[in-house]
């Protein structure tokens, strides 16, 4: 099923054709450079962006996979978490085509499409263990299906990606500095300095990821020398893998049913976090699944992959689907008709 996935929750605009789990084409439009003047994304910026490239970004996919919109069986989007005026940008674009293709509607929780586009190419295992570790979420999760995910622990403040930019700025790195940061832990030779590890003596499955981050920004003073830069970056790499692991470590023991451990999100993209998740994998003889690096981040492959899924089960939206900000929950809404 040619299923077209469009992403516009944050600061990428994002197309994809996806065809049996395979990426036909995508096109992706990074918003960075509108954003780093400010080391943060402006919201208002975002949709203006989105609205302004959804439309030629469609044109050059359609051209770049060959294909004339009608042969598009389905049509998914990312419906939330996410900026507002950035999702309805997305939302809108849809449901436009859908009505005019008279083609089906998927709405995709963007961190759902995370965690499955981590099976992208291989065999998925269900029951599985994910972690999600982003630019605006830190979550772990129990996925018993595609469509039946339940979300277990989250972040009580910070994402794990937040610490990395908010870090990263204060060192001289421009937004977004995760890549940055991991790139300059690794002329590190040591382990780097040593950081708290904040939030792991208790029973829960919770994250909380300020402490670490005001920790890590009281070390990173004016004029730090390009060794001490280093040295924070190792230490914070660190840091952030070690809390994940322990966290993800202690979902696995209290879910023995897991077949499989998926790890997505901008974070997945970090060198010690992909080498302590393949460590844990490893201990609880499970096989991990982590999306390639370019597929990390944000990108309309992962929701046309998700909305594939989906679609081909049956599942779909009305015209009435409801994009959903940060911080409200998403819908399991989806229909089977
Ligand atoms: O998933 P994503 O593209 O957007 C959200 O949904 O938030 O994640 C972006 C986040 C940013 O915070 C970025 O700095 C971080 O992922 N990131 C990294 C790395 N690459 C991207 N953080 C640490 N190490 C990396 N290599
Ligand atoms: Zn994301």
């Amino acid at each position: 099923m040619l299923c077209l996935g469009l992403e516009s929750s944050c600061d990428e605009t994002g197309l994809a054709l996806v065809a049996d789990g395979k990426a036909i084409a995508s096109v992706l439009a990074s918003q960075v450079p509108v954003h780093a003047l400010f080391d943060g994304v402006v919201p208002e910026l975002a949709s203006r962006e989105h609205s302004r490239l959804i439309g030629p970004l469609f044109d050059l996919l359609m051209a770049k996979a060959g294909i004339a919109p009608r042969e598009i069986e389905a049509i998914a989007v990312a419906r939330g978490p996410g900026l507002l005026g950035s999702l309805l940008v997305g939302a809108a674009f849809a449901k436009g085509l859908a009505l005019i293709l008279q083609r089906p509607l998927i709405g995709v929780n963007h961190l759902h499409a995370h965690l499955l586009s981590a099976c992208i190419g291989k065999t998925p295992v269900f029951p599985a263990l994910g972690l999600v570790i982003s630019g605006g979420h830190t979550e772990i999760c129990l996925l018993e299906s595609p469509w039946q995910i339940t979300r277990l622990g989250r972040t009580l403040d910070d994402a794990a990606g937040e610490v990395f930019d908010k870090v990263g700025c204060r060192l001289g790195f421009s937004y977004p500095a995760g890549k940055k940061v991991d790139e300059c832990a690794a002329m590190h030779a040591g382990a780097g300095v040593s950081l708290p590890l904040p939030y792991i003596h208790n029973d829960n499955l919770d994250f909380s990821f300020s402490g670490l981050k005001t920790a890590a920004v009281q070390l990173a003073l004016d004029g730090v020398t390009a060794n001490e830069r280093q040295a924070i970056c190792a230490g914070l790499n660190n840091a952030v893998a070690e809390v994940l692991a322990i966290k993800t470590g202690r979902a696995l023991a209290r879910h023995p049913e897991a077949r499989g451990l998926y790890v997505a999100g901008g974070v997945a993209a970090n060198s010690r976090v992909r080498a302590r998740m393949e460590e844990l994998a490893c201990q609880h003889g499970l096989p991990l699944f982590m999306p390639p690096l370019k597929l990390c981040g944000d990108n309309g492959v992962m929701i046309a992959y998700a909305g594939e899924i989906f679609a081909k089960a049956g599942f779909g939206h009305g015209l009435d689907l409801a994009s959903i900000p940060r911080g409200r929950p998403v819908p399991a809404d989806m229909q089977r008709p």
